[in-house]
């Protein structure tokens, strides 16, 4: 996600700066290059040890006893972000006021890098409007503010000011660093397995679980889109995705078919099942009961419906779980569904498809084929995405 992006994080001294420790290392797995600057204050919550260790770099903390005469241009000037993790109320004032007195603020003065703050305080200081005005100016500076949560604070308060979730501030990285090819485009997802019910216990399902949906909805947002995601089960939700949830294939056909225009890309994720009980049994079906069999009808393929009133603006992307003849039998679904592109899966293949962490696809258009190798499916998720961007830019 980050590969060959430095971030400076910058730790400030409240409470929360050990919590820099977990951001660090997410930055960190995800490719980025991290230097930390750690101030006076920090160093009492936070040993310097161990940020040093799970960083990129040893942690640097003085505008004097660097290597390198002018660390502070230095690594203001090479940063791709610098993210300030916790954001005490005195390094938002001092920022804000423009005055540099340590390696931090010095930085953050001699960069012209978007910076994130993540402030963390007791609700009283967050909500002092000295710190209110401060960060008013400061994102009227076109810096990015990750608010604080509410929830437990130093001393056994509560209120708002709790340092915001590692992944929410994770998020923010990726959508400041990512590429923004999606920035105002509205993008529909489907997710998961749909469960269609025979009596009130028991339903006919798949093995599909989301993740390759969810990871595109992750993805999509840090890209800049706005992105709803329709899901039939009950994952993590990305931050920031409007999440809708529909059981059946007739609840997500309801759910889809009410927005869909109002979207610029669809993508139809989710395995919808093929057929339904004709009839659902109101109370359970006893094992003593003269049932026999469950008489079964085909659902309605509503990415037909989608392709075929496809509005000018739009692209669909549907998805096609395979297990022979992958390239024939979703080239087929392209063609018949009127696709912009297939996702073909051959679910029998090692590793991939349902319920795994990874995935190998096939990216199937009317012109081009693309074979993407087993990989993360966030890695997957990012490169349906490129081809995506590229339809709509008639360079694909
Ligand atoms: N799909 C749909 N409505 C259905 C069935 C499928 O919208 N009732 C969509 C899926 O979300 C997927 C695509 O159609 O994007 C292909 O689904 P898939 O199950 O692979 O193919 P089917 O067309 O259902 O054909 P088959 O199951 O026979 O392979």
């Amino acid at each position: 996600m980050f590969s060959g992006k430095r971030i400076v994080l910058g730790v400030s001294g409240g409470i929360a700066a050990y919590k820099a420790v977990e951001i660090c290392r997410h930055l960190v797995a995800n490719g980025a290059h991290v230097t930390p600057i750690m101030t006076t204050g920090s160093k009492k919550f936070l040993g310097e040890l161990t940020l040093s260790a799970l960083a990129s770099e040893r942690v640097k903390s003085s505008l004097w006893e660097d290597d390198d005469p002018i660390p502070h241009t230095t690594l203001g000037q090479q940063a791709d972000l610098i993210l300030i993790a916790p954001a005490t109320a005195k390094l938002i004032g001092t920022y804000a006021a423009g005055i540099s007195n340590d390696l931090l603020t010095a930085t953050l003065l001699a960069s012209r890098a978007p910076v994130i703050i993540c402030p963390a305080m007791h609700t009283e200081m967050w909500e002092h409007p000295a710190v209110q005005d401060n960060i008013r100016t400061l994102k009227n500076r076109g810096v990015f503010v990750v608010d604080p949560e509410d929830g437990q604070l130093a001393g056994g308060d509560e209120g708002k000011g709790r340092l915001a979730a590692t992944d929410l501030i994770v998020s923010k990285v990726e959508r400041v660093l990512g590429p923004n090819d999606l920035e105002n485009l509205k993008i529909l997802i489907t997710a998961g397995g749909t469960r269609e019910e025979i009596d009130p216990v028991r339903f006919i399902s798949n093995r599909s679980s989301g993740k390759q949906g969810y990871a595109i909805a992750a993805a999509a947002v840090a890209r800049g889109a706005t992105v709803t995601l329709i899901t039939t089960v009950e994952r993590e939700a990305p931050p920031d995705v409007e999440i809708q949830c529909a059981e059946s294939a007739r609840d997500l056909q309801a759910a889809v078919m009410s927005c869909a225009k109002n979207h610029d890309i669809i993508i139809m994720a989710a395995a919808v099942a093929d057929f339904h009980p004709s009839k659902i049994a109101h109370t359970k079906l006893k094992k003593t009961s003269s049932f026999k069999k469950i008489d079964l009808e085909p659902t309605h393929d509503f990415l037909v419906d989608l392709g075929e009133d496809k509005l000018p603006h739009q692209t669909i992307v549907g998805f096609a779980a395979e297990t022979e003849n992958l390239e024939k039998n979703a080239l087929e679904k392209l063609f018949k569904k009127k696709l912009d592109l297939i996702v073909a899966n051959d679910v029998s293949a090692p590793e991939t498809g349902f319920a795994y962490d990874t995935n190998a696809v096939l990216l199937l258009s009317a012109e081009t084929k693309q074979s993407i190798p087993l990989a993360d499916k966030r890695v997957v998720a990012e490169r349906i995405l490129d081809a995506i961007v590229k339809i709509r830019q008639n360079d694909y």
